[in-house]
């Protein structure tokens, strides 16, 4: 019998009062601050490149934001290479791929999972070029659909600096969380990135300053980068 190994649960959820889990609490207060003025808030979570640790922080913000109370989506949107089913544990056979090439309609595809108030949209079979894909109008009906019936939609994505598939989505997203990997993104490529975001006029919500080496964990980088809230998160 063939046995696949089961990728560790989210680190807010295994040890919920870690300082590494703690990281996230900042993000999400500003977050759940947001959803007491207006529900269905749309979050995008990029970063310059990959690896850094986006669906990480995706799935970490998700558990924490739905231990708060929050009714919470997270859709995988990083099409090309699709990782949040194999972190909150759930079925890849069809998810958001289906739904935008029309196969399946999105409520056939959302999927609980067993943290309380957390269903997930996974991305499904890999289509051959997801861009076009995101900048239908299915998409976005999509995305109106999911606001009206969750607190928090959550949207982990391909980098910044290899797609347009990031900035395609934060057309429609009222904030972006920018994560940083504190030991491989050069200040540079940071820049680069945000740059993008902000000729795109995204409100960015704050920052992940991702895998701090315990020695440094006040290093003020991020903050630097971002010029909003960040916290550090290492150790997961
Ligand atoms: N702070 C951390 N400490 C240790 N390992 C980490 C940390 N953050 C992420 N990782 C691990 O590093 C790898 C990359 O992280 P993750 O998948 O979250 O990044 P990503 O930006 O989504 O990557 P991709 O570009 O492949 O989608 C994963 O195996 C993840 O478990
Ligand atoms: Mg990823």
């Amino acid at each position: 019998m063939s046995r696949t190994k089961r990728h560790p649960d989210p680190i807010t959820q295994s040890s919920p009062s870690s300082v590494a889990a703690e990281a996230y609490h900042t993000i999400r207060t500003n977050i759940q601050f947001r959803t007491e003025a207006n529900h269905g808030q749309v979050i995008l979570v990029t970063s310059a490149a990959a690896g850094e640790g986006r669906t990480t922080t995706t799935c970490n913000l998700a558990v924490t934001l739905s231990q708060s109370g929050l009714k919470v989506l997270v859709v995988d949107a990083d099409m090309r290479n699709p990782d949040i089913h194999n972190r909150l544990h759930v079925n890849n056979d069809v998810g958001l791929s289906s739904v935008l090439s029309s196969s399946q309609e999105s409520p056939r595809c959302i999927i609980p999972t067993d943290i309380p108030h957390l269903q997930v949209l996974p991305g499904g079979h890999k289509p051959e070029n997801p861009s076009p894909l995101l900048a239908m109008d299915q998409f976005d009906g999509f995305i109106s659909q999911v606001r009206q019936e969750f607190d928090v939609v959550l949207l982990d994505s391909p980098p910044l600096l290899t797609t347009s598939d990031a900035l395609v989505i934060a057309r429609l997203a009222d904030g972006v969380v920018f994560v940083v990997d504190a030991q491989r993104t050069s200040r540079i490529v940071a820049q680069k990135a945000l740059a993008q975001l902000k000729e795109m006029d995204v409100h960015i919500i704050g920052g992940i300053l991702n895998r701090v080496p315990k020695h440094a964990r006040k290093y003020p980088i991020g903050a630097t980068l971002t010029n909003q809230q960040v916290t550090s998160s290492w150790n997961l």
